[in-house]
C-alpha cells in the first residue's frame, strides 16, 4: 500500500446511488445535470487543483437525499437541487479561503 497526502482541500461527494424505486435513494431523485454543473463551476473558478467533485454510492442518509458530503470539513448537504448550486459554491469558497 502506498500512503500519501491528498492534494485537495476538500472532496465533494455527490451520492448517485439508485435503487430503482424500491426505496428512496439519491440517484433516483438527483438532477443528472447537477454533477456536471458542479464540476464546471469548480473549473471556472480555478479550484480544480483544490476541490474534487466525485460521485459516491450511499452515504447512509437516504431519506434526506439527494445528499452531498464535503470532507474533511464534515459538511453534509441534503435535499440538494440545482437551485442550491450558488450556495454550494459559496460553501466551497469559504473552504478555499480558509
Ligand atoms: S442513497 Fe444517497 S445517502 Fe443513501
Amino acid at each position: 500500500m502506498k500512503n500519501q497526502k491528498t492534494p485537495y482541500k476538500a472532496h465533494l461527494f455527490l451520492c448517485v446511488k439508485t435503487r430503482g424505486g424500491e426505496r428512496k435513494s439519491c440517484g433516483d431523485g438527483v438532477n443528472p445535470d447537477l454533477k456536471p454543473i458542479l464540476k464546471d463551476e469548480v473549473k471556472k473558478r480555478g479550484w480544480k487543483p483544490f476541490i474534487r467533485v466525485s460521485e459516491s454510492s450511499c452515504l447512509g442518509v437516504c431519506e434526506a437525499g439527494p445528499n452531498i458530503m464535503i470532507y474533511p470539513q464534515q459538511i453534509w448537504l441534503s435535499a440538494v437541487t440545482l437551485d442550491d448550486v450558488p450556495a454550494i459554491m459559496a460553501t466551497l469558497e469559504e473552504i478555499i479561503d480558509a
